[in-house]
């Protein structure tokens, strides 16, 4: 049959009343073992993919130097076209279901082919019509349709990367126990491509020790399962269960295709898989009353960057993010803080518990002396009240310098603007040295450069001697280098 169903919550439905979310959590495991998944042995190179980042072929000084090599489709090989990269959009019953549709407007504007594959439960909440017309291939839930061309086979078999969103305890647990009942639990029997999971459901659902048990067997397969979002649930609930966000589920799939394609052409992708990292990102605000601060420009791309494309690589990413507005990357822990001292208390009491530490916030160097209970008024003698400031702690030399875990790589950021006697990278070399880091990532923000862009440009200094220039290229990319020098670090 050609499943129909009702649409008692489309795609406009302005009332999300079940699991949906919108703040990550921990523990995203690494590429899918189906995909080929590297070992702890698995060497890291320079020469990167989009998921890696690509770096120049002018490196300073690592022997061999890095190679360009980028790569932003799944490709068919070698002298072939580019071949559309093929998704299956497995749905659960779910309400957040209607949610997917933007996903999956994401996934076919930005070029994927994708079939979309409901359970029956999946149909009551949005229908076959909308699936179809969205993805402009056929829709059903039942392996019977279409016997002739196989399905239950065919459509697991073709496909480059398999999101299941939102993924139904139901659908964990079928899948934790390899049961193949309607189409798509056949299809992710017969996948062996990389495979996302985004649940969504109530909290105690989610915690229930069987789910969790399933989770943690699917992940041990090497399916990447999401932890869901906190925030509002069906009615007046609030907890960890919402479907993460559609664009952070897309950034997510989108880094999982580069790193198929990237093993694929046989490049060296470092495995983060088992590893914790510790990432801070964002500006910092000084407080000089309830309602004034001092700040910086600091949006905290690079630093979420660094942690969506941690936890695509299978690490588990806690972020400890200073006043950014940027949504939380899936599957990754966000500690949201204020000011530089809060940064340093969450920094330095997580420290313990981090294979590496990446300093991507800009704290201010500085706090005012005082802070007003109440705000400072402005008096009619045209007095200006004077502002005295004092030193912040420094997080970065204080995790270098009081390392509390062997083998702990710390990597620093150091935006320079150069001075009439010193050059970005002089400033840069200096920093590393009395810092106390392995690895110092140097960025030129002199005219405005760097802050709030998409775009970043930095010269990576590591304690051996060595620079790395990795050109203009996406945040993202750069995040893919420094993550490929932090497992060099590792081995
Ligand atoms: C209104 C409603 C909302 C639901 N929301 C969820 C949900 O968010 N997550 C979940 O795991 N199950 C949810 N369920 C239960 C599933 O629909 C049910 O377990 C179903 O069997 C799942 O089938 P599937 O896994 O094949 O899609 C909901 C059920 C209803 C009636």
């Amino acid at each position: 049959m050609s499943a129909t169903g009702g649409t008692p919550h489309g795609p406009g439905d302005p009332t999300p009343t079940s699991a949906e979310g919108v703040t990550g959590a921990s523990g995203v495991p690494g590429p899918q073992a189906g995909a080929g998944t590297p070992g702890a042995d698995d060497q890291v190179a320079h020469e990167t993919s989009p998921l890696a980042g690509s770096a120049a072929d002018t490196s300073v000084s690592p022997a061999g130097g890095p190679k360009s090599s980028p790569h932003s489709s799944v490709t068919a090989g070698s002298g072939s076209a580019p071949k559309r990269p093929s998704v299956v959009l497995g749905v659960g019953g779910g309400i957040a279901a209607y949610k997917v549709c933007d996903l999956l407007r994401r996934l076919t504007e930005s070029g994927h082919s994708v079939r979309v594959v409901p359970t029956a439960a999946a149909l009551e909440f949005v229908g076959a019509a909308t699936w179809a017309a969205l993805s402009g291939q056929p829709v059903t839930a039942d392996p019977f349709d279409n016997v002739q061309e196989v399905p239950h086979v065919r459509i697991g078999k073709g496909a480059d990367l398999v999101v299941v969103a939102p993924a139904t305890a139901n659908l964990i647990a079928k899948a934790a126990h390899g049961l193949a009942d309607d189409l798509l639990t056949n299809t992710l029997l017969t996948a062996r491509c990389p495979i996302l999971f985004a649940p969504a459901m109530h909290t105690e659902m989610w915690e229930h020790p069987a789910t969790q048990a399933n989770v943690a067997t699917l992940r041990s397969r090497g399916i990447t399962v999401l932890d869901p979002a906190v925030g509002r649930l069906t009615g007046a609930d609030t907890g960890r269960g919402r479907l993460p966000e559609p664009s952070e589920i897309f950034a997510i799939s989108q880094l999982m295709l580069a790193d198929s394609a990237a093993r694929a052409a046989g490049e060296r992708v470092a495995d983060l898989t088992g590893k914790h990292v510790l990432i801070s990102a964002g500006g910092t605000r000084e407080h000089l009353d309830p309602v004034r601060y001092l700040g910086n420009s600091s949006s905290g791309k690079q630093g979420y960057a660094l942690a969506r494309i941690a936890a695509a690589r299978g690490a588990k990413v806690t972020l400890v993010a200073a006043n950014s507005e940027l949504p939380d990357p899936a599957g990754v822990h966000v500690v949201p803080v204020t000011s530089t001292r809060d940064l340093y208390d969450e920094i330095t009491g997580r420290a313990a518990d981090a294979d590496a530490i990446v300093m991507a916030a800009a704290p201010a160097d500085f706090r005012p002396a005082e802070f007003a209970e109440h705000k400072i008024k402005k008096t009619d003698d045209g007095a200006v009240p004077a502002v005295s400031l004092i030193q912040n702690p420094d997080i970065l030399a204080t995790v270098a310098h009081d390392r509390q875990r062997d083998g702990q790589v710390i990597v620093g950021f150091a935006a320079e603007t150069g001075d009439a006697q010193h050059s970005v990278l002089d400033l840069g070399r200096a920093k590393l040295e009395r810092k106390g880091c392995d690895l110092l990532v140097v960025n030129d923000v002199s005219g405005g450069k760097v802050f709030g862009s998409d775009i970043n440009e930095a010269v990576i200094l590591d304690r051996d001697g060595t620079a790395l220039p990795v050109p203009s290229g996406s945040k993202d990319a750069l995040a893919g280098v420094i993550w490929n020098l932090v497992a060099t670090h590792w081995h």
